[in-house]
């Protein structure tokens, strides 16, 4: 096989995935700095690099046991369904459940690690699509960062914590179809303005929680890069939108009705279960029936987060009102509406900016 072949069908399957993307590529001949926000965010981009081997330290130890606790409320919510009559786990005891607690770590680590690649993919696609100079040279710097998210969540797994998980097929899904989109803006509104703050409130979930040192680094570092992703969203796509029809905005209220309201039903890992030895349809109905007894849902300080940033940047963006206010009622009756001025990730993202304020905490070079 010569280097340009396509790998065999086999090969395909198991290490490749190949997309194709619908949408036109752009050359623009306009250098023009016309987008003064825009450009401040670049050279904020260009000066918070950071680099995996130089800002984190590798060598720090870490004990898998240190990453889960048996307090936290996903391993409540297992402790709860190994004490149910006819329960599959119910010889379970601290030991099994730590070991659940770790592999649910690593499915979840891994799930970041396949999601920053797929905004890599999907920075790229914006750099080739977008008409505007400013953003294509924001979208390349957003590249870069979204490559080195992807490799020290890579390398963490690997040296830290074991064999990662393959993607959530409903994740895998979601970014495909942004990469095939015809739209160039909906690569921007599902990675950016969706995605980027799920990630968001995913990382900053997990910075809070942990206390391992080197973790809690690179996601203050990576949280650094993204709330400038979510900004650059925010930028390009409101001034987008003030030229959209309203059958034109229409479609992008309906796709973040696709990906909130009804995309609510969180899919489980099956592999979590075969790697601890039970079969997952007998112990879904259970856990099903502890989450409805404890009242409480594992995802809900979460699901708090991704929503108090998802909804005022879709309100920044015009599109809570579009078409007379059609998305603010359907997210109304889902109670969403409460988070509408709950974060400002547009205007605060200097204040995630955890390379800057480490920088500027070290001594100057004599
Ligand atoms: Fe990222
Ligand atoms: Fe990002």
């Amino acid at each position: 096989m010569t280097t340009t072949d396509l790998p065999n069908p086999t090969e395909l399957d198991e290490t490749f995935k190949i997309i194709e993307d619908h949408c036109d590529r752009i050359y623009t001949w306009n250098y023009e700095r016309s987008r003064p926000q825009l450009v401040t965010l670049y050279n904020k981009a260009a000066q918070s690099q950071w680099a995996s081997v130089t800002d984190l330290d590798w060598s720090t130890p870490v004990d898998p046991e240190s990453l889960v606790s048996l307090h936290a409320p996903n391993l409540r919510l297992m402790r709860e369904v190994t004490q149910m009559p006819g329960s599959p786990i119910a010889s379970w005891k601290d030991k099994e459940l730590l070991q659940l607690g770790l592999e649910m770590f690593t499915a979840m680590l891994s799930q970041f690690m396949h999601g920053e690649q797929g905004a890599m993919l999907t920075a790229a696609k914006i750099v080739e699509t977008v008409p505007w100079i400013d953003a294509k040279y924001y979208a390349a710097t957003q590249t870069m960062d979204e490559a080195r998210h992807t490799e020290v969540f890579a390398r963490y797994i690997e040296e830290k914590v074991g064999e990662p998980y393959p993607m959530n097929p409903n994740l895998e899904a979601q970014i495909t179809g942004l990469l095939e989109d015809s739209r160039w803006d909906i690569a921007y509104l599902g990675m950016q303005i969706v995605i980027e703050s799920l990630a968001l409130a995913a990382f900053g979930d997990m910075a809070r929680k942990t206390t391992e040192p080197l973790l809690k680094k690179l996601l203050r570092y990576i949280m650094a890069d993204e709330a400038r992703h979510v900004a650059f969203g925010i930028l390009s796509l409101g001034e987008y939108y003030q030229h959209l029809s309203a059958a034109e905005l229409k479609e992008r209220q309906d796709f973040l009705l696709e990906h909130t309201v009804n995309a609510r039903a969180r899919s489980t890992t099956p592999e979590i279960w075969e790697r601890m030895g039970v079969r997952v349809q007998e112990v879904v109905p259970f856990i099903t029936e502890a989450a409805g007894k404890m009242k409480q849902s594992p995802f809900a300080q979460f699901q708090n987060g991704f929503f108090a940033k998802l909804v005022p940047n879709v309100r920044k963006l015009g599109l809570l009102d579009a078409n007379d206010g059609y998305l603010r009622e359907r997210w109304g009756e889902a109670g969403l509406l409460e988070y509408e001025f709950a974060d400002a990730t547009s205007e605060d993202y200097a204040t995630y900016d955890a390379v800057a304020a480490d920088r500027a905490s070290e001594p100057a070079p004599a």
